[in-house]
């Protein structure tokens, strides 16, 4: 039987994947720590093994028990303010978990590995929407990690033979209200999240941060993805790997931009509540608009998102009112 080996599996787009691999019928296996991800996220993995991908030995046990296929890798740290202070905490674990994975699957001939890579590799964009082909030029160390990552995903494929599919995610939100999953950070950074913490009165406004962008209501723009496409891309570059035989990078967006401003409002009107706002200081690093071009994986991989920005709000809501603290209750 094929099995899928996911890391980072029991994070909040990692355990999204596993749950998709279990609606398909596709045997599945976890490794993670539990540094930052949740034991009650993962369902539907056949064995969840907790262990850090940083050990050669924990891995090769992992390897060697199961009959893996292809690699699914979401195991990282991802907040980038800490990123710029912290820069070796990220290259120590982004790096070095990816070195080992690399490792085990070149001892134990896994050829295929869908790596979870980031919209940070471009660093402030040069045009928008953002092609695999522009300029990649980080501006904090967590796009960096991410992007030494990609260099080594091309010379290991040349080396070994070993096939990837580098997905850059844009901003993925939402939750899946089938299996009840969804997003539970600690410290929570990300805008949508903290919108429904307003709304549910958690906290007392959402602050938005910088109101002089060049946008038109001069707030930030980003390109925000159903977590549900985001993973089922994941699917569609394996079966990509194993078609083609080929490795590539693919922009994982909707190629819509929303601002700061629209996504409250969108927010307001989803939840009925009034979810005050302040206008803040602008966050440092924060490039005024990111929107993808999706073309790529729309025609190699044949992904097109199906779910758009009133269904990620309303499921980011469906989550957050039902599991005030997350997987705690
Ligand atoms: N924002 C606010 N108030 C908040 C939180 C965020 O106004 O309380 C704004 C940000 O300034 C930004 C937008 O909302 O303009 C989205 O911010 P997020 O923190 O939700 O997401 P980012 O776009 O900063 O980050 C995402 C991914 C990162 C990735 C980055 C690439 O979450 O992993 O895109 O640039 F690195």
């Amino acid at each position: 039987m094929k099995t899928i080996l996911v890391a980072g599996g029991a994070g909040y787009i990692g355990s999204h994947m596993v749950a998709l691999l279990a609606e398909r019928g596709i045997d599945t296996v976890v490794v993670d720590n539990l540094c930052t991800g949740h034991q009650q996220a993962v369902k539907g993995a056949r064995k969840t093994y907790i262990g850090d991908l940083r050990d050669g030995d924990f891995l090769d046990t992992v390897f060697a028990e199961n009959e893996i296929d292809g690699v699914i890798n979401f195991a990282a740290f991802s907040l980038v303010g800490e990123s710029v202070t912290d820069p070796l905490k990220y290259y120590g674990n982004n790096v070095a978990g990816s070195i080992s994975m690399l490792g085990a699957m070149r001892k134990h001939n896994v050829k295929r590995i869908v790596f979870s890579s980031t919209a940070a590799t471009y660093g402030e964009p040069e045009k928008q929407p953002i092609e695999e082909t522009d300029r990649t030029d980080p501006t904090n160390p967590y796009g960096a990690s991410k992007l030494a990552i990609e260099g080594m995903l091309k010379w290991c494929d040349q080396a070994h033979g070993i096939r990837y599919a580098a997905l850059r995610y844009f901003n993925a939100a939402g939750s899946n209200t089938d299996v009840t999953i969804g997003e539970d950070h600690n410290p929570e950074s990300h805008l949508i999240p903290l919108v429904m913490k307003a709304a549910l009165g958690q906290r007392s406004h959402i602050g938005i941060f910088g109101d002089d962008y060049p946008t038109a209501d001069g707030t930030c723009i980003r390109d925000y993805i159903h977590v549900r496409d985001l993973v089922e891309a994941h699917l569609l570059a394996l079966e990509y790997l194993e078609r083609e035989d080929k490795s590539g990078i693919f922009n994982l967006g909707s190629g819509d931009g929303y601002s700061v401003k629209q996504i409250i409002e969108s927010a307001r009107r989803i939840t009925g509540k009034e979810i005050p706002a302040k206008i803040e200081p602008r966050r440092a690093g924060d490039p005024s608009v990111l929107i993808a071009s999706n073309k790529k994986a729309a025609e190699l991989l044949g992904w097109t998102p199906k779910r758009g920005l009133d269904e990620i709000i309303a499921d980011a809501w469906s989550w957050h009112s039902s599991h005030p603290n997350g997987y705690e209750g």
